[in-house]
């Protein structure tokens, strides 16, 4: 019987407290000499683009930046802003990049991997939605996180919403996977608890969606079921003191090794139907997340063998041998760590309406992400799971 299961990985990832240090060395190894840096203004003052800056200056890099990402949610208009700096600028010396570099979140890491499709492989960011569309490699990217959510320093997917559509594409093509990622807690401290709360509600999604794939692996389960146990002990903890250099840290692991997961073994039902309401009222990824993920769940119960609850109820803490029990006691807790980190339960109290729901699931059914679902449904039962989040 086939049953094959590639596993993508950027080639080299630098973890941990002062991790940064060894970026010189890693860089001096692929002999690159024109950096565009694709970061936003709140990085920069945070003061993380500098010390980046400092290294590239050591190398004798030379390189410019772009920090017009401006809200949380990755846009076309920001690629192609990003687009119109690497080609037209005025300054002869703005031009020629062989390299990208990437400060910040999952929103700049997929703002740096949609300019360096494009910037290879032309045309338009919307030429390539969806699975290996791409015929070139990518400008080499280079992906410094600054927070333990989107994993996406670690992935070959971006999300970009189309904001002419309303909605949100899922564009994967292994070509893109950052050449090095640096997850560094020392650039972590500065993320504001409500950052901290939604990009770590979304390392606990991709665990869940990973596992409970259609595409999972005894690999991918293993990362998958100890970072959630992570982000059980500790998100809280890093929510509450974002200084707890420890806790940071363990967040940051949960955030690789679930990125690790997901990227590898797909995602499911609460990331298509979390990418429409993120692309059409331009919500918080991982907020989106948080409230579909306890209702996606108890969907998919059904198409879940019981081994499988019983591992993901065991991981956060709960016993019983009932899987009814189980799945609502899974439900709870993930409510409960939601209210407790500030997040709203209820997709109403994000301004999701009645109204806009059918146009919501039927652009969730044909997300990619859908694909790895466990139980796959019709677009009115994903109505029907997006009303039981209202
Ligand atoms: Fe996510």
């Amino acid at each position: 019987m086939e049953n094959t299961h590639n596993f993508f990985l950027p080639p080299k990832n630098l973890i941990g407290v002062g991790a940064i240090k060894d970026l010189p060395t890693e860089l001096l190894a692929h002999k690159l000499s024109k950096a565009l840096i694709v970061t936003d203004k709140n990085i920069i003052s945070c003061g993380y683009v500098e010390m980046v800056e400092t290294i590239l200056k050591s190398l004798f890099i030379s390189y410019d930046i772009f920090d017009g990402i401006l809200h949380p949610n990755a846009t076309v208009s920001f690629i192609e802003d990003g687009l119109t700096y690497l080609n037209k600028g005025l300054n002869p010396l703005k031009r020629n990049y062989d390299f990208i570099i990437s400060i910040g979140g999952g929103t700049n890491h997929d703002c740096a991997k949609g300019i360096a499709i494009v910037a290879t492989n032309g045309g338009a960011i919307g030429d390539y939605e969806g699975y290996n569309k791409m015929t070139k490699p990518c400008l080499p990217v280079v992906a410094i996180n600054t927070t333990s959510g989107s994993a996406s320093e670690v992935g070959n997917f971006t999300i970009v919403t189309d904001e002419s559509r309303k909605l949100k594409m899922t564009i994967g093509d292994s070509k893109m996977m950052p050449i090095i990622s640096v997850n560094d807690p020392m650039f972590m401290v500065t993320m504001p608890p409500e950052v901290t709360a939604s990009s770590g509600i979304d390392v606990a999604t991709h665990a869940i969606e990973a596992f409970v794939s259609t595409e999972a692996s005894p690999i991918t389960d293993s990362l998958a079921i100890d970072a959630l146990k992570i982000v059980f002990g500790y998100l809280k903890r890093t929510y509450d003191n974002g200084h707890d250099l420890e806790a940071r840290e363990k967040m940051m692991f949960a955030n690789v090794m679930a990125g690790m997961a997901f990227n590898n073994a797909g995602l499911g039902y609460v990331h298509s139907m979390a990418h429409q309401i993120g692309g059409f009222y331009n919500q918080t990824h991982g907020v989106c997340n948080a409230v579909l993920l306890p209702h996606v769940l108890e969907f998919n119960s059904v198409s879940i063998s019981d081994e499988r609850i019983f591992r993901i109820s065991e991981a956060i803490g709960i016993k019983t041998h009932n899987k009814k029990e189980a799945v609502k006691k899974i439900m709870s807790s993930i409510q409960k760590l939601t209210e407790d980190i500030g997040i709203p339960t209820h997709l109403k109290k994000m301004g999701v309406k009645k109204s806009d729901i059918e146009f919501l699931s039927k652009n969730a059914e044909k997300d990619i992400t859908s694909s790895t679902n466990p139980r796959q449904g019709t677009f009115v039962d994903i109505m029907k799971i997006y009303i039981a989040a209202m």
